[in-house]
């Protein structure tokens, strides 16, 4: 069968971590596809940058129309980022008829009704595991394997920013400005790291896991968003001697009113093993009526972490693309037919 072939827009750290993965791993990948998943076009205004990690191996173009309007491309990878350009090429990706894998989450946590609703009426269908947490499996966790709990409540680590930040504050007494430069030289950080500091992007993926647990509409505004810039070096100390560690945790629960959504500094108890869960890396729990806690672990940044998460997206659409369309499990996305009125 003929290869899927796949358009990248944007090809900074993920997206060549994407082209990295596809290609060392292309056997293992095509067997489990059921096809070839080859990257066919690749847009960046940094040309030479794309070059210098693609080599001739497919063209490269600055205009990410051409890949839109290419029809070999059945799948668009968004990497851009970010709330503007990204939502117009993704729009137009959806119009155009392909389906799209993108790790967008300020995108999805505030637009993402609008975006599902127009990949639900085109039939095409937007994945976007890469979007929270990284290399954690954690949209599949929800959708996928824990699809038969009614869920509880959910409580991550998801920013790794802030918990490299902490931990390296508590563990080496260090100040918060200088970790900070430390996690941005290392490229945990968001392009404007106000967005992890001050919780933000815990909230959008709060907001997306969320939207998955309780099969509600992404609502980012409706959540209480507090960030670590207000701690000081000794809240961490004086939490310690009392037995706890300070982590950002993005929480979201069932009430009887309705949903709860908050990001906010938390005292856990330092047995807890969320509490142990060190430098730049994410943890989830999930709280689920039929299987009880689940604990979900891992690298929530990074090159091939987040490739990790694009790449699988990839295999998903490839293997429900290919599949009969009558017995295709519709969507991976939200059903904007199917959804809960429960309130946030
Ligand atoms: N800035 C994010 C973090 C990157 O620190 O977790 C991954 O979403």
């Amino acid at each position: 069968m003929k290869a899927i072939k796949v358009g990248l827009l944007g090809i900074g750290t993920v997206g060549g971590g994407t082209f990295q993965v596809l290609r060392r791993n292309q056997d293992e990948i095509r067997g489990r596809a059921g096809r070839a998943i080859e990257i066919a076009m690749v847009a960046d205004l940094d040309v030479e940058r794309a070059r210098a990690i693609v080599g001739d191996a497919c063209p490269v173009v600055t205009d990410a129309r051409q890949v839109i309007a290419n029809p070999e491309i059945d799948i668009v990878v968004e990497l851009i980022g970010g709330y503007g350009v990204a939502k117009t090429l993704v729009l137009e990706a959806i119009a155009a008829g392909k389906h799209v894998v993108t790790a967008n989450k300020a995108l999805l946590a505030v637009h993402g009704t609008e975006i599902f609703a127009a990949a639900h009426a085109k039939g095409v269908m937007v994945a976007f595991e890469a979007a929270v947490a990284g290399g954690i499996p954690i949209i599949k966790a929800l959708r996928e394997g824990l699809t038969a709990n009614r869920i509880e409540w959910i409580a991550g680590i998801i920013n790794g920013t802030t918990n490299f930040i902490l931990s390296e504050m508590r563990s080496k007494g260090l100040d918060f400005a200088t970790v900070l430069k430390e996690a941005q030289r290392l490229g945990y950080a968001e392009a404007d790291p106000t967005f992890d500091i001050e919780g933000v992007d815990a909230a959008h993926k709060a907001t997306i896991m969320s939207a998955i647990a309780f099969g509600i509409p992404v609502q980012f505004d409706k959540a209480h968003v507090e960030g670590i810039t207000q701690l000081q070096a000794a809240d961490i100390k004086y939490a310690e001697q009392l037995g706890y560690r300070i982590k950002l945790l993005g929480i979201a629960r069932r009430r009887d009113t309705g949903v709860e959504l908050r990001v906010h500094p938390t005292l856990i108890p330092a047995h807890r093993l969320i509490a142990n869960v060190e430098g730049a890396m994410n943890a989830v729990v999930v709280q689920g009526d039929a299987v009880g806690t689940t604990l979900y672990y891992g690298k929530g940044a990074g090159a091939e972490p987040t490739a990790s998460a694009v790449v699988a997206d990839l295999v998903d659409i490839t293997r429900l693309a290919t599949a009969d369309p009558e017995h295709r499990v519709p969507h991976l996305a939200f059903r904007p037919d199917a959804m809960s009125d429960l309130p946030i």
